[in-house]
């Protein structure tokens, strides 16, 4: 009988042990994809549920024990956190671009749970723990964002860094600076400390996710699957203009180190603190005396976080001494006097009642799935993408298919599966087209690449939608020339290329259903009065892969008119800050297809504006071709304002120091940015100089 129980153990001990090795190392890949790519492949909670898994399993094997070492959770957070199974760790977003930051306090993750079971547990640990019936909580939202630490010393905003491992972050300070709510410097009734780590979340609104996924939609760039996605990919953009023009939210939760310690005694006083030097915070919180009064805070919160800007993903309940605080701890990635509460993202069955595909500007085919109406998280859902000819396969969804939708980050619609139990009996399996629905040419897939693509250049959606780009707000801006227009001018064959628009005449426009005299008219002075737009706005319109406005606005400054463009070398290319190879590479092979070069003396005779003026970038543009970097505090101006003025006057600036930056202004606090440019001997302009060389 022992032998025989001794033998099942060690087989199960192998098996297990397996099964963590093959569970670790997909979590590994699921908190890469998470946390440096901001794309994660897996829904937050498919994702909890492996980690769970792996938990389990793991506290089994160590009660056969297999391990002769010390549970991770005793080992303390150093940098060699990559040993430690991932059940142990809070992952990594630190990537090699930016400079990092050691935390003053580390910064931890939160254990999670999804049961009130569980939640009454850890109020009963804790109550066990200090010998008492009921505990003060304060509870809160979660926001579905990036973890932030903001550095305040004397009152100024001197740093904000991402988690990173949780010891060490990346200093991401020129990326949220723009944040309208974020004061840089903080002003108030209650003492300012001389230094105080403030802990939060950057966000992205709703608002914002979709507008910004619309402008990519239609410049056929990947769009972002969430507004936390989006807003980790904006904290992590390499160029801080980009992050400008992308409009971050802030929300500020918690407190890391302080000088001099022990300011506040209650997590409470710390919200009154934040409210009082007007710092953006929660929306709601909610201070209780027990876990039945915590959870009723739950149960509203859940009601009150559907209208909120930005997404929710649970409540946070914290212990409110921050003495308890102290004395409850943490363990190597969390802390024991804080709960997260997820909430369960809200599904429904619908039909799939067709399936099919969109050509984008660039070919790309894009399946689309049809569904039978069904109201999910207070919005009606008729269509949910289904990204691509593998995802599609990986479900196996038939037309007729009961599914399951939900939204992810609670807006954009997906299909989460199949119900196979509802499957009928005549349910239609789908196959991918091998030619473009839209002109039968055979649909081609590059290696290594998820979506099928038509090739031909001919093809008329492809054609819309490069004149759809062309006309977009982003790019020329035509108003008046939509969609149902660009379709029907395709459709009569009178457009086949952008330069076709400007030889179009009022009596093409009024042979279009809709149009009188006067909206034929409006169109002819609309697309009139493009020719004179910036020549950054043509650029970024004419779709060359991987130059969207940021990357246009750079170009058409430095090299200064179409002609030059088109024949720049690699190298005039590579010298432009922001310019790298991939995109030069893509550059010189647009202009190598004559179809694409010849259409310049075409814009040159239609009396097209091919040149920069420098005059767009203000009156005097003595600072062209000169790259500035930030650093440190300002006090006269805040970075925003000295960016403006630096732009104003023709230059850029950028957020690393590197050979080409032609100065480097810095302040009090500046670090290695200061210790770089002198290495490099940029010169180094303190804020009055700079104000001076500005007024000169
Ligand atoms: S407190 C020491 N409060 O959720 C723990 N975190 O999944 C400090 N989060 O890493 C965290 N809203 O990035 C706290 N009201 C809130 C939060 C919040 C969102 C994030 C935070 C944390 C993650 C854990």
């Amino acid at each position: 009988m022992l032998v025989e129980t001794t033998c099942r153990l060690k087989v199960t001990a192998k098996e297990s042990k397996g099964r963590i090795e093959d569970l670790r190392e997909q979590i590994r890949g699921h908190d890469e994809l998470y946390y440096r790519h901001a794309n994660p492949e897996i829904s937050d909670r498919a994702y909890d549920r492996l980690k769970n898994r792996l938990s389990e399993l793991e506290k089994n094997q160590s009660q056969l024990d297999l391990f002769d070492e010390k549970p991770p959770s005793e080992k303390s957070l150093g940098n060699g956190t990559e040993d430690l199974s991932p059940s142990q760790t809070i992952g990594d977003d630190r990537l090699t671009a930016f400079e990092s930051y050691r935390h003053i306090v580390p910064m931890l993750s939160l254990d999670n749970t999804y049961a009130k079971e569980e939640f009454l547990q850890f109020d009963q640990r804790l109550g066990k723990l200090f010998d008492l019936e009921s505990l003060s909580y304060v509870v809160e939202p979660k926001i579905d964002g990036v973890a932030i630490s903001l550095t305040y010393e004397k009152g100024v905003l001197v740093r904000a860094v991402t988690r990173g491992n949780g010891v060490e972050g990346d200093v991401v300070t020129q990326n949220i600076l723009h944040i309208k709510a974020l004061p840089e410097r903080i002003k108030g009734s209650s003492a300012i400390p001389e230094l105080i780590e403030i802990r939060g979340e950057i966000f992205m609104s709703y608002k914002e996710f979709l507008r910004i996924n619309k402008d990519r939609e239609a410049a056929e760039e990947n769009l972002y699957a969430n507004p936390r996605n989006l807003a980790a990919g904006t904290v992590k953009l390499l160029d801080p203009k980009e992050a400008r023009n992308r409009n971050l939210g802030i929300v500020l939760y918690g407190l890391g180190a302080s000088k001099p310690k022990g300011l506040f005694t209650r997590q409470s006083d710390f919200h009154d603190a934040i409210l009082d030097w007007n710092l953006p915070t929660v929306e709601n919180r909610w201070l209780v005396e027990s876990a039945e009064d915590a959870w009723s805070a739950i149960e509203k919160l859940d009601l009150l976080r559907h209208k909120y800007e930005y997404p929710t993903d649970g409540a946070v309940i914290k212990l409110d001494s921050l003495a308890m605080q102290v004395e409850a701890g943490a363990t190597s990635k969390a802390p024991r006097w804080a709960i997260a509460y997820k909430f369960e993202t809200e599904q429904q069955e619908t039909i799939l009642e067709d399936i099919q595909t969109q050509v984008g500007r660039t070919g790309t085919v894009t399946p689309v799935a049809h569904l039978k109406p069904v109201v999910v998280a207070g919005s009606t859902v008729a269509r949910a993408t289904l990204h691509n000819a593998d995802e599609l396969a990986r479900k196996d969804l038939r037309i007729g298919d009961t599914i399951v939708v939900e939204k992810a980050g609670e807006i954009i619609p997906q299909v989460v599966k199949a119900i196979l139990e509802k499957r009928p009996l005549d349910a239609v399996p789908y196959s991918f087209p091998t030619k473009c629905p839209e002109c039968d040419t055979e649909l081609l897939r590059a290696e290594g690449e998820a979506a099928w693509r038509c090739p031909s250049r001919d093809c008329p959606a492809q054609i819309r939608g490069r004149i759809q780009y062309y006309a977009s707000r982003n790019c020329m801006d035509i108003e008046n020339l939509g969609e149902a227009v660009i379709q029907q001018l395709v459709e009569r064959e009178l457009v086949r290329d952008v330069a076709d628009l400007y030889d179009l005449g009022r009596d093409d426009f009024l042979q279009l259903e809709g149009f009188a005299e006067k909206s034929a008219d409006n169109l002819l002075e609309a697309l009139e009065a493009s020719k004179k737009q910036e020549l950054w706005r043509l650029v970024c319109g004419l779709g060359i892969k991987h130059v969207g406005a940021t990357a246009a606005k750079d170009l058409a400054r430095e090299i200064g008119s179409l002609e030059a463009l088109s024949k720049a070398s690699e190298a005039d290319l590579t010298a432009i800050d922001g310019v790298g190879d991939i995109m030069a590479d893509s550059i010189r092979a647009y202009f190598a297809d004559d179809s694409n070069s010849n259409r310049i003396p075409r814009f040159q005779e239609q009396g097209l504006n091919l040149e920069c003026i420098l005059t767009t970038f203000g009156a005097d543009a003595r600072l062209s071709g000169q790259t500035f970097v930030l650093t440190g505090t300002l006090d006269m101006l805040t970075r925003e304002e000295a960016g403006e003025k630096i732009e104003a006057l023709g230059g850029r600036v950028s957020s690393s120091v590197s050979k080409k930056t032609s100065y480097v202004v810095a302040g009090p606090g500046a670090g290695s940015k200061l210790v770089k440019a002198e290495k490099l001997k940029v010169t180094v302009l303190d804020e009055l100089a700079f104000l001076k060389m500005m007024e000169d």
